[in-house]
């Protein structure tokens, strides 16, 4: 081996993450006392990217929520684990260092915290829980990091000093919810509706960032949406559809081609019912 490529080697060694895999089995969830996930089963690994689809209201975004520890979802059986770690008794912060991440449908404006100041917050409690005597990153130090982010995803640095999501455009956030996966490079991404809400060229910006974090990260992405727009740039390994609660099928990405054609008409139960 000479020595320029033992270096190389040394270098893919450092950057190399390990492998993760997030293990959801036979989950059901409720909330207001109402049961909206009714057995979902999924298995995501580092290097995949798995696209769930599903009629309005099938239970997509409470799959995330519950996934990520919202409180208002009360988990009623199943398990979830990620790295042989059972999740869902630990803390939203907890689950997030652990290295999962949830980019929300909906991201909530934070008034009075700026962009920056909440990114490097975050990037430092996830160094603390690492190591609790690591080294925490100062505003000069990220200001590099943040900028960079920021210039994958096309946002202008005048965002680092704004309240977050406050008066953000719908698009303005989901690159938001994008720059903050990009700086925290996440084992298990879960992405609600990324796409929605962004115009032509913003879809092929936002799909790039995941694109480049996935790839740089070895990672692996849990890919909410109604399109196959985002899907021609992001390819899924692998889709899936949840109806009423339960994934009631599953295929490669010719499936969404398929459902673009025919809809949701052939899963039974999907519609809304009060
Ligand atoms: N906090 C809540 N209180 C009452 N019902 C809720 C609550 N959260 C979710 N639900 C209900 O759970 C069901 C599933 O909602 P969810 O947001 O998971 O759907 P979805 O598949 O993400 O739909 P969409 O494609 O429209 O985003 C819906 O009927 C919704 O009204
Ligand atoms: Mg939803």
């Amino acid at each position: 081996m000479t020595n320029s490529t033992r270096q190389h080697s040394a270098i893919e060694g450092q950057t190399a993450a390990p492998s993760s895999t997030l293990v959801i089995k036979d989950l059901h969830a409720k909330v207001e006392g109402k049961e909206i996930l009714k057995g979902i089963s999924l298995i995501i690994n580092s290097g995949e990217i798995h696209a769930v689809m599903g009629p309005n209201g099938s239970g997509k975004s409470t799959l995330c929520k519950v996934l990520m520890g919202h409180p208002k979802y009360e988990v009623t059986k199943g398990s979830a684990s990620l790295n042989g770690i059972d999740i869902l008794d630990l803390e939203p912060n907890e689950r997030a260092n652990l290295g999962l991440f949830l980019g929300f449908q909906h991201p909530m404006e934070i008034a009075g915290v700026t962009l920056g100041n909440f990114l490097r917050l975050a990037k430092n409690a996830q160094i603390k829980s690492h190591n609790k005597d690591g080294q925490t990153i100062g505003p000069v130090e990220f200001m590099g990091t943040m900028k960079e982010n920021l210039d994958l995803l096309k946002m202008d640095h005048k965002f680092i000093g704004r309240s977050v999501n406050e008066g953000f455009s719908g698009g303005e956030r989901k690159r938001a919810e994008i720059a903050q996966m990009a700086i925290l490079k996440p084992k298990i991404s879960l992405l609600d509706e990324i796409d929605s809400g962004l115009d032509i060229d913003a879809l092929k910006i936002v799909a790039k960032g995941i694109k480049d974090t996935f790839e740089k990260t070895n990672s692996g992405v849990l890919l909410v949406t109604h399109y196959q727009r985002i899907l021609d740039y992001i390819e899924p390994n692998f889709v899936h559809v949840i109806s009423d609660g339960k994934i009631a099928k599953s295929g490669g990405p010719e499936l969404a081609h398929e459902l673009e054609k025919t809809g949701y008409e052939q899963f039974e139960n999907c519609k809304i019912v009060n």
